[in-house]
């Protein structure tokens, strides 16, 4: 499919969660938030509420959250009013790194990740893996940079975004057995040609996914790679 909206890009980011989820039936999701997943959550619970998914094995594993934020405002709260609450998922199926001391041991137990839906900061960060990020980092608390907090602030009406994060690492995303990384508008269109045509750096966290064989990166700017 060629993709030139958003609609689409939500679209065919959709229909792999959904293919995934119909060949895999209690298989593992990753999960972001953002603006840019909305129209594929939109999709994806639509299709739910019409019965053609079913998410009653699937087992949903937030990427990331903040740390410190009542609890309406957490990524988790997102994820809930955006996707499962429309969706049959089972409640003891829905995970979260806040939830745990260990989340990778967590997602090991769960069988790994069979599938993992991300957007792009645009500072390349992957989760809330920020610039300077170590290749060797599994799930762990970091500070968020100020281009993240700024490019945030619009949920926090006239309060500041959390300082503090907690975010799967460069290696639990890593050990997904596929990454589709989706990224919409003019805006992320140089750090995407950076983090995909340049070169692999910490600078620029998305760039260690070039090392990825299951990788897709859809656009709705004419970028496009699939493994
Ligand atoms: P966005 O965020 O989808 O709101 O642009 C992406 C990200 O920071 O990973």
């Amino acid at each position: 499919m060629h993709i030139e909206t958003y609609d689409q890009l939500s679209e065919q980011v959709a229909t792999l969660v959904a293919q995934q989820i119909a060949t895999e039936p209690d298989c593992c999701l990753g999960l972001p938030t953002g603006q840019t997943p909305i129209g594929t959550y939109k999709l994806l619970s639509t299709w739910s509420r019409e019965g053609r998914l079913n998410w009653s094995k699937v087992r949903c594993f937030a990427l990331d959250d903040y740390l410190d934020v009542p609890p309406a405002l957490s990524f988790h709260t997102f994820l809930s009013e955006h996707l499962y609450q429309h969706t049959n998922i089972d409640a003891g199926n829905i995970f979260h790194p806040g939830m745990t001391d260990n989340y990778d041991a967590l997602i090991e137990g769960q069988g790994g990740l069979a599938m993992t839906v991300l957007g792009i900061g645009g500072n390349g960060h992957i989760a809330f893996n920020e610039p300077g990020t170590q290749f060797l980092s599994w799930t762990h608390c970091t500070w968020l940079d100020d281009s993240t907090r700024k490019a945030n602030q619009a949920s926090f009406g006239a309060s500041r975004p959390p300082q503090k994060a907690v975010t799967m690492g460069v290696k639990t995303i890593l050990s997904s057995r596929r990454i589709v990384l989706m990224a919409s508008g003019e805006k992320k269109k140089a750090i995407v040609e950076a983090a995909f045509r340049g070169p692999v750096s910490r600078q620029v966290p998305a760039s260690y996914l070039q090392e990825h064989e299951g990788l897709e990166v859809l656009t709705d700017f004419g970028f496009s790679l699939t493994r």
